[in-house]
């Protein structure tokens, strides 16, 4: 039921963390994995790419997902390599923290840029590869911030926020031509994003499963939304927060 053997799947911000841990999983239940990030040289896998030969099975690409036009260019590269689209993870993600009256009007375009407009890109220009694959699949990392705001954040809950509203958009839009489309929301997950944060005390007290969750927590989420076992859940947000974001 998990076995996406056969399937393409593109994960954009697939070089560290979650995004990392997404592309492994999925390649780990047989999927081809499109791995998207800013430089291929950061992404681990690339080194290894050479040994999948023609048959490729993970391949990095360079993409800035800001980029209108090069998203497009990577998009049909990426069709084009692998024969077709079947799975778009979103995950590609920024913060650039500050209080709003202290907030500079370039740390709130980059963070709408890169976590908004950078999923409308991706999603924009491969969903005419989607709508041909007979199991289409949009993931898209949202975060409990866009559900439940914080202080210090509102670019990024404003973003993550948005993303659940294209989410539920593009699911009745696309529902049509058989393509799901799903948001995940993590809360506090172990990794670049987290490691400089200070009262990591607080945030785990506000955990209802007291302990922070992993990469992994986030990607058998994917894993599943990716599947056949999913195919009648679209336009859903799945909250991964250890009980973080539970309303009353
Ligand atoms: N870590 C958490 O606690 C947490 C919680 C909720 C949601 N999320 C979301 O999960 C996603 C992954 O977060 P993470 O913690 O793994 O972050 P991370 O910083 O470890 O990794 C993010 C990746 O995105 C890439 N990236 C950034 N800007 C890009 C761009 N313009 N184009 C292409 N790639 C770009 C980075 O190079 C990096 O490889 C993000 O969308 C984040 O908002 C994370």
């Amino acid at each position: 039921m998990f076995d996406l053997t056969g399937r393409t799947a593109v994960v954009t911000g697939a070089a560290r963390g979650i995004g990392l841990t997404i592309a492994q999983v999925l390649s780990d239940h047989g999927a081809s994995v499109a791995a998207v990030d800013l430089a291929t040289e950061i992404h681990p896998v690339s080194e290894v790419e050479p040994a999948f030969g023609a048959d490729i099975k993970y391949r990095a690409y360079e993409c800035d997902v800001t980029d209108f036009d090069k998203a497009k260019q990577i998009a049909d590269a990426i069709a084009r390599d692998f024969g077709g689209v079947d799975i778009l993870v979103n995950n590609a993600g920024i913060a650039r923290d500050n209080l709003l009256m202290r907030m500079q009007e370039s740390d709130f375009d980059a963070v709408l840029n890169v976590n908004l407009k950078g999923a409308f890109n991706f999603t924009r220009h491969l969903f005419r590869y989607l709508m041909r694959s007979k199991t289409g699949r949009v993931i898209n990392i949202s975060s409990v911030i866009g559900l439940m705001g914080n202080a210090g954040q509102a670019n990024y809950a404003a973003s993550k926020a948005g993303l659940i509203g294209l989410t539920k958009s593009a699911a009745k839009e696309f529902a049509g031509r058989g393509v799901t489309v799903n948001a995940i929301a993590p809360g506090f997950i172990e990794t670049n994003m987290t490691a400089g944060l200070q009262n990591t005390d607080e945030y785990l007290k506000a955990i209802p499963l007291r302990k922070f969750g992993r990469p992994s927590d986030v990607a058998v989420a994917v894993l599943f939304l990716a599947s056949d076992a999913a195919s009648y859940i679209t336009g859903e947000v799945i909250r991964v927060d250890g009980g973080l974001a539970m309303s009353s």
